[in-house]
């Protein structure tokens, strides 16, 4: 049984060395590419976390055969495209897993409806049906796009798309959409974002160029390609890493090293951020793995000071506002977070979330519409509050992190949730000295 409350209290400093969980977000693409193309695809260091799981319970769905072979370790046996599913397919809480199997599926000439938990049920899907509409895919959804929603596929035009927010779902849907295309589909991006779909999408086999056009960069996937089953080695996920790492650099005297770790520059934007906080955060070992860049990260305690993070930031290290906002909590002086708006329609409503929390655990945090500012003394907070996590992994890992090093310590409720992302968090932060605790 999962616990009602998880609670972290300061304790002793951190130390020691540990591997976080595949990346989610190349765990989804591996299981959905594999799924697509025909033959084998071998799978290492998968994410076993709920959303993945959801992912790969719907690629059986969609008539791949999906195998866990050992810890981690998963092939995809690919019939070379989906067949339709003879129930409904429901995604969890994963975001990306939807909006790229809803693309994915609109290539093929197949009826499918999707449904998630009441979170991702909340959602706004139109970003992605939109464009698959404009290719000639069809839909019924609920008011506003939401889920559950009943996606008709197939005959699909090409498209010249300009995203209306930087989205690396959204071009991810479109591109794998675009691979059943009658004509080649290009996405302009307003920033770039996470570049993995297309990263795969080449190792598979399939044909796409990418250039820069007045500083927007374009890619262009030519449709018909046949996808390979090919091998997959999953690096650590940079996102789940954030969270010891932050626990090192707020707790007195800690010294962590997480290995592994993704270090893709599309994905690096929380740890830019901290070293112009302050934060001792060294490198090494830096290696290709499955054409991504990985490091073993170390990181100290280290007196933070606020800054203000470059907006254009935004879509590197989107997930990380609020385990940052924790580092700025901490920091002294002003945090200055803005263009994150995108942060109110993730698994939660991000800004108001830890605008509460941090609130709650006496911190001093201004909300706008599109962003926050964290107000920082260089003192630790109080804590002390059971904060509500409205059901989002990230929010409650958060602030189980600012538990650690606040006077009075954290609670968080719905804990459960956090096994979306990051099963092991718990007890990994516990065998780096962590106390946190059920109840
Ligand atoms: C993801 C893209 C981001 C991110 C999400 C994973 C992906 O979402 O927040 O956790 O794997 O493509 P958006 O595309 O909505 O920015």
């Amino acid at each position: 049984m999962t616990a009602a409350v998880l609670s972290a209290r300061p304790g002793a400093p951190l130390s020691g060395t540990v591997k976080v969980p595949g990346d989610k977000s190349i765990s989804h693409r591996a299981l959905i590419l594999g799924a697509m193309a025909l033959g084998r695809t071998t799978i290492e260091g998968l994410l076993e976390g709920e959303d993945v799981l959801a992912t790969a319970r719907a690629m059986r769905a969609f008539g791949a055969t999906v195998t866990r072979t050992g810890e981690g370790a998963w092939t995809v046996d690919g019939q070379g495209g989906f067949s339709e599913p003879d129930d409904v397919i429901d995604c969890g809480n994963a975001g990306t897993g939807v909006r790229l199997i809803m693309g994915a599926a609109a290539g093929y000439g197949l009826t499918a409806t999707f449904t998630g938990d009441a979170s991702l049920r909340k959602r706004p899907m139109g970003r992605v049906l939109e464009p698959l509409g404009r290719m000639g895919a069809t839909w019924l959804s609920r008011e506003g796009g939401r889920l559950p929603l009943t996606l008709r596929g197939g005959g699909l035009k090409g498209l010249d798309y300009t995203l209306p927010m930087a989205s690396a779902q959204v071009k991810s849907a479109v591109l794998l959409a675009g691979l059943k295309a009658d004509g080649p589909v290009t996405v302009t991006e307003p920033e770039p974002t996470r570049d993995h779909t297309e990263r795969m999408l080449r190792a598979f086999g399939a044909s796409l160029t990418v250039s820069d056009h007045n500083d927007r960069r374009v890619i262009t996937l030519q449709p018909g390609a046949r996808l390979s089953g090919s091998p997959v080695a999953v690096p650590g996920d940079p996102s789940s890493a954030a969270f010891p790492i932050v626990a090192a650099l707020i707790c007195p005297g800690s010294e962590v090293t997480v290995e592994g770790v993704m270090l893709n520059p599309l994905r690096t934007g929380l740890f830019d951020t901290l070293r112009e906080m302050g934060a001792d955060l060294t490198i090494t070992n830096r290696r290709d793995a499955s054409g991504e860049e990985v490091g073993d990260i170390t990181a100290r305690y280290s007196r933070l000071r606020g800054v203000d993070v470059p907006p254009g930031r935004a879509p590197s290290m989107i997930d990380e506002y609020p385990i940052l906002a924790v580092a700025a909590a901490f920091a002294e002086g002003e945090t200055v977070m803005r263009g994150v708006g995108e942060m109110r329609v993730k698994e939660s409503d991000r800004i108001a979330l830890m605008a509460a929390g941090l609130e709650a655990c006496g911190v001093d945090v201004e909300e706008e519409p599109e962003g926050f500012i964290v107000r920082g003394t260089g003192r630790r907070p109080l804590g002390g509050a059971l904060v509500e996590t409205h059901g989002d992994h990230r929010i409650a890992m958060s602030h189980l992190v600012l538990g650690l090093a606040a006077d009075n310590g954290v609670r968080v409720d719905e804990p459960g949730m956090i096994a979306t992302s990051f099963p092991d968090f718990a007890p990994m932060m516990r065998r780096l000295g962590g106390d946190i605790a059920e109840g």
